[in-house]
Order: structure tokens, then sequence, then C-alpha cells
């Protein structure tokens, strides 16, 4: 999926294309482990201090990956859902947010629970990004809980 992006620089001027574009595809952790482990380490292992030995687990060997790659095909951004429905190591890196990418991530994570028959989409959310996940339509469920040092809430989104 290729997605051109464009910005209101100024309101009155209508919409303004910056040229920039990306790409997001499904695909598993031998597929692709080497980008996706790229983007998880600089954004939760360097930036958000997570220990290495909490980053990486058994569930990316069976996850389904999502993975953004601008336009040199250089990983930006990445994202797995796991068969119990929960999506989960949402990351973008930095130079490329709030451009979109994580919002498409998800996206086409939800479409493939959607397809195969999940009824439902489950996200730890860090506090700080639940009004990325609200924007998805999960809604807060539960108490607040701690892991890796960061506070998190469940989230919900039903499909069906
Ligand atoms: N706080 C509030 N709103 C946010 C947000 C934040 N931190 N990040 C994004 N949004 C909003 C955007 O404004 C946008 O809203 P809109 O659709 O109304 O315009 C929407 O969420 C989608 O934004 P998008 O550009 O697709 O998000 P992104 O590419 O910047 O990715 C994260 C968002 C959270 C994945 C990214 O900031 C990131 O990697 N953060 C560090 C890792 C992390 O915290 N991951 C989540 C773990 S639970």
């Amino acid at each position: 999926m290729t997605r051109s992006l464009a910005y209101v620089a100024n309101p009155r001027d209508g919409p303004v294309s910056t040229g920039a574009t990306f790409t997001v595809r499904i695909c598993t952790w031998s597929e692709a482990a080497k980008a996706l482990r790229r983007v998880r380490y600089a954004v939760f292992v360097v930036e958000q201090g997570v220990p290495e030995v909490l980053e990486w687990d058994a569930s990316d060997e069976s996850a389904v990956h999502a993975l953004a790659e601008n336009a040199s095909d250089r990983p930006i951004g990445c994202a797995r859902l796991l068969n119990d429905g929960h999506i989960g190591r949402v990351a973008v890196v930095r130079d490329w947010r709030r451009q979109g990418v994580g919002r498409a991530l998800m996206q086409r994570l939800i479409g493939v629970a959607r397809e195969r028959g999940d009824p439902v989409v489950i996200v730890n959310a860090q506090v700080a990004a639940m009004p990325f996940y609200a924007g998805d339509g999960f809604a807060a469920t539960g108490a607040q809980f701690e892991e890796a040092g960061i506070d998190h809430h469940v989230m919900t989104r039903r499909l069906r």
C-alpha cells in the first residue's frame, strides 16, 4: 500500500504535497526481522530505555507483522498482531512521526484481524499514546498498570 501524504501548511492555501511517501506491508518475523529489529531497537530500547531482554520475545515468531518503509526501502515503522488479537510494539521512528505512518500500520493490522474473524483487537497502550489509539476507535478498559517501567492502559476495539 503506498500512501501519498498531504499537509495544509496554511488552511487558506489548501493541501500542499510534501512528496513524502511510504509503504506498509504485511510480513513474518523470518522475512523481515532485520528491519523490524532496527525500528524497535531505535524506538523502544534507545529512545524509551526498555531493556533489550524485554523487547524480544517468542511471540515475534508467530505474530503477523506490519512494516512501514520510506521511498528508499528504509524501515520507518512497525507493529505486530498476536494470535489472541493483541496489537503491540507499535513504533514509528522519530523523523516520521505525525505523518500518518502509525495510523496506516494500525489500519493494516486491524484489517488482518477482521479478515481472520477476530471479534476484538486489544492494545496495552502507553498512557502517552492513548489519544493515538482512541483516534482508531479503541476505548480504555480496566485499570492502569506498569510494564517495562512505563504506565499502560488496556484499550479494546470491537470488530463485530
Ligand atoms: N499523542 C496524541 N495524539 C497522537 C500522538 C500522541 N503521542 N501520536 C499520534 N497522535 C495522533 C495524531 O495527531 C493523529 O491524529 P489525527 O488522525 O486526528 O490527525 C493520529 O494520532 C495518528 O497519528 P500518526 O501520525 O499516524 O501517528 P505516528 O506515525 O506519529 O505514530 C506512535 C504514533 C505512538 C506510534 C509514535 O508516536 C511512536 O512510535 N511513539 C513512540 C513509541 C510508542 O510510544 N509506541 C506506542 C506504544 S503503546
